[in-house]
C-alpha cells in the first residue's frame, strides 16, 4: 500500500505492509506516543477541524518539516495565543519533535506525520494565519531539482491555504529556494514583501520574533549565509 495514493491523500501505512515494521523503532513510537504527536490517520481523521481539536477557535500557525521541533516548540510557547501545527514526514523527527512539546508545556502545538506537499486535506482554503518553511532539503544536484519542494503545485497549494494578507516565512541555507519561490510568486496571489541574504548579519525581515532552528544554527556556527524569504497572500 502506497504512502501517496493517486487521489493525493497521504495516508499511514499498516505495519504490516513494512517488509520489518519493528526496523525503524520510531514507527511503533510515533502510534503509541498520543498528543502531541499525531500519526497520518489521526491527522486525517481532524481533516479541518483544528478548532475542535485545539478545543478553541485561534489563528492557526503550520510549520512544514519541523524536524527536531526547536522552532515549533519554542514559536508555539513563545505564542500562546495562537495554534502550531508542525508536518514532518520521518517518524523520529515526529517523536522527538514531540517529546519537546511536551518538555516546553504547550497544548497549543500537536506535529503530525504528513506529507507537507499533500496539505488539502488538513488545512481549508484560507485557514492559515502563518506558514513556515524552515531548511527543506536542498537538492541541490541539478539531477534532483525534482524533488525540491518549491513546484508550481506547491505554491498553488501554499496561497491555497493562507488566509488573505497572512505570510510565509522560509529560512534556508540553499539559495536556489530562495529564487525558485520568489520566481513562482509571480502569476500568484503572492507577493515578495522581505529578503534577506544573512540572517545573523543582516537580521530576519520579520524580525526578532523568530526560533533558531537545528540545521540554521549549523549554518551559523560556521559563519555561513541563512537566507530568509517573506511571501505575503495578497489581501
Ligand atoms: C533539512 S531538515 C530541516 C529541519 C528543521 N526545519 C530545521 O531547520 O532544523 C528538512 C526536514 O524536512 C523534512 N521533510 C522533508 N520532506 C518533507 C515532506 N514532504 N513533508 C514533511 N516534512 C518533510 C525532513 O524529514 C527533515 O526533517
Amino acid at each position: 500500500m502506497s504512502e501517496h495514493p493517486k487521489d493525493g491523500r497521504f495516508r499511514d501505512k499498516p505495519p504490516e505492509a513494512y517488509r520489518d515494521p519493528d526496523l525503524n523503532p520510531y514507527l511503533k513510537l510515533h502510534r503509541e506516543f498520543g498528543r502531541p504527536a499525531l500519526t497520518a490517520g489521526d491527522a486525517a481523521a481532524i481533516g479541518h477541524g483544528w478548532a475542535t481539536e485545539f478545543g478553541r477557535a485561534a489563528p492557526l500557525h503550520v510549520e512544514i518539516g519541523a524536524g527536531n521541533g526547536f522552532f515549533l516548540s519554542g514559536m508555539s510557547a513563545a505564542h500562546p495565543e495562537q495554534d502550531w501545527l508542525g508536518l514532518e514526514i520521518r517518524f523520529k523527527r515526529v517523536v522527538q519533535t514531540a517529546r519537546k512539546l511536551v518538555a516546553a508545556g504547550v497544548s497549543n502545538a500537536r506535529v503530525a506525520r504528513y506529507d507537507g506537499r499533500q496539505l488539502d486535506d488538513l488545512l481549508a482554503q484560507g485557514s492559515v494565519a502563518g506558514l513556515y518553511i524552515n531548511h527543506p532539503d536542498p537538492w541541490p544536484k541539478d539531477r534532483h531539482a525534482k524533488n525540491r519542494l518549491f513546484h508550481p503545485d506547491f505554491v498553488d497549494a501554499c496561497a491555497r491555504w493562507l488566509a488573505p494578507g497572512a505570510r510565509l516565512r522560509l529560512k534556508t541555507d540553499f539559495v536556489g529556494h530562495i529564487e525558485a519561490l520568489t520566481a513562482l510568486t509571480d502569476g500568484r496571489p503572492l507577493a515578495v514583501v522581505g529578503r534577506s541574504d544573512h540572517i545573523e548579519r543582516d537580521g530576519a525581515p520579520w524580525g526578532e520574533d523568530d526560533v533558531v532552528t537545528n540545521y540554521q544554527g549549523k549554518f551559523d556556527r560556521r559563519g555561513l549565509p541563512v537566507y530568509a524569504l517573506w511571501v505575503a497572500r495578497d489581501g
